[in-house]
């Protein structure tokens, strides 16, 4: 049944894995999707005020450590007219990016509202920088076309992102591409082994911490968190970046996983793993190769998102047949480890 439910091309997928049961924390919740469930649409950007919040904090000017820009709340919310904290941080950013496409007209968002100017992204999105044009533009295709949908039928932003590929040009796709393609991967995520987290609360996906105390038993998640919440949150600061608590142990079983396949040695003899080694395709060092996307340094969410989406079948584009015999028999457990452990291999940021 579970086999005959993943459809074409998974071979002999063991029913186990296709059981694997959805890491919701790294969908941005913390209980499954009941039947029926679907994403609530996300309502197109405005300047309007906010009658639940006091309008003078929504209007005054903000500002952030080492620019000379200033935003109020109105124009940081404005996700069609996208600010720009640091434009010497990146190439300007073009129509697509900073407004989105004009043939949505008010519901146009730019790439930047969601990816960042700088392409660093957030863990309930997508970091874009650095990513080779031919696998971006195929990702865009995929999108458009229905081949690469979220497990999770709550998430909001993956049918966003299919309405916003579907509405673009030939043209704008390649302009993005090679915007953020253009750009390096840089650390932006600080990978911590721990058995204890803060508490936290989730809002638009996101894990927000309640206190700096770690007080909660991790208990086998990855929880990706902003560095500092008024950054991230409040001011969509693109330098601010975020920091992911790990279970104790991780990183070094991610690391066996991630080199080796998961292939030990018994009484002389190599066996193989459960996995594929990734450098092959990856890359030596993961930054990518070919169009083959990078993954070192990536948000450890996105990346055991994307490994459970590739599982499940639910992306299924051309490429992606390649990854089938890599994720078939991982677990939820090993998605962490390797999680983990990828994100980690970015030097860590410098200490604040
Ligand atoms: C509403 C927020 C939002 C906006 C605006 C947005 N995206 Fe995305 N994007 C996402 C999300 C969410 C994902 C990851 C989907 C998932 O995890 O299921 C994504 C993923 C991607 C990916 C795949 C990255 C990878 O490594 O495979 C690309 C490429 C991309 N977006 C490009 C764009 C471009 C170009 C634009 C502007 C036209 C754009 N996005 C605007 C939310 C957004
Ligand atoms: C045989 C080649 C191959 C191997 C080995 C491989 N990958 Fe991949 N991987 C790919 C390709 C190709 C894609 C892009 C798929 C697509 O275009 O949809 C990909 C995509 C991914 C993605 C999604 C990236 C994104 O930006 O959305 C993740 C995460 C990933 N691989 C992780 C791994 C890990 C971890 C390993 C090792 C355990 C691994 N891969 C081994 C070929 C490979």
């Amino acid at each position: 049944m579970l086999l005959a439910a993943l459809g074409s091309g998974w071979g002999d997928t063991p029913a186990r894995a296709a059981g694997e049961p959805e890491p919701l924390w790294a969908y941005g919740f913390s209980t499954p999707p009941a039947p029926g469930d679907k994403a609530v649409p996300q309502s197109p950007p405005s300047r309007a005020l906010r009658p639940n919040e006091d309008p003078v904090e929504q209007t005054r000017l903000r500002r952030v450590a080492g620019s000379s820009a200033m935003y109020s709340r109105v124009d940081i919310r404005d996700l069609g007219n996208v600010i720009d904290w640091f434009p010497g941080d990146h190439p300007p950013m073009p129509q697509i990016i900073a407004h989105g496409s004009p043939s949505l007209g008010n519901a146009a968002r730019g790439c930047a509202s969601c990816h960042l100017p700088t392409g660093k992204g957030r863990p309930e999105n997508a970091s874009v920088a650095g990513l080779p044009v031919a696998y971006f533009i195929r990702q865009m295709e995929d999108f458009r076309d229905g081949l690469r949908v979220s497990s999770d039928p709550r998430k909001p932003n993956t049918p966003m992102m299919m309405l916003l590929a579907k509405a673009m040009t030939a043209a704008e796709m390649r302009t993005a591409a090679d915007y953020f393609g253009a750009m390096k991967w840089t650390p932006w995520t600080r990978v911590v082994e721990t058995d204890l987290v803060p508490k936290t609360r989730i809002e638009g996906n996101l894990f927000l911490t309640l206190s700096s105390a770690r007080t909660e038993p991790i208990a086998g998640r990855i929880i990706e968190t902003p560095e500092d919440p008024e950054q991230s949150e409040v001011l969509r600061n693109p330098r601010s970046g975020f920091v992911a608590y790990v279970p104790v142990g991780s990183i070094k079983r991610g690391e066996h996983l991630v080199t080796t396949g998961g292939m030990s040695v018994v009484e002389g003899k190599i066996v193989p793993g459960k996995t594929v080694a990734c450098g092959t395709c990856h890359g030596p060092d993961l930054m990518g190769l070919a169009d083959v996307p990078g993954i070192a340094g990536r948000s450890p969410s996105y990346l055991v998102r994307q490994m459970y989406d590739l599982q499940q079948g639910k992306r299924r584009g051309a490429s992606s047949p390649l990854m089938q015999p890599v994720v078939a028999n991982l677990t939820g457990e090993d998605f962490v480890a390797i999680a983990a452990y990828v994100t980690s291999l970015a030097p860590s940021l410098p200490a604040k």
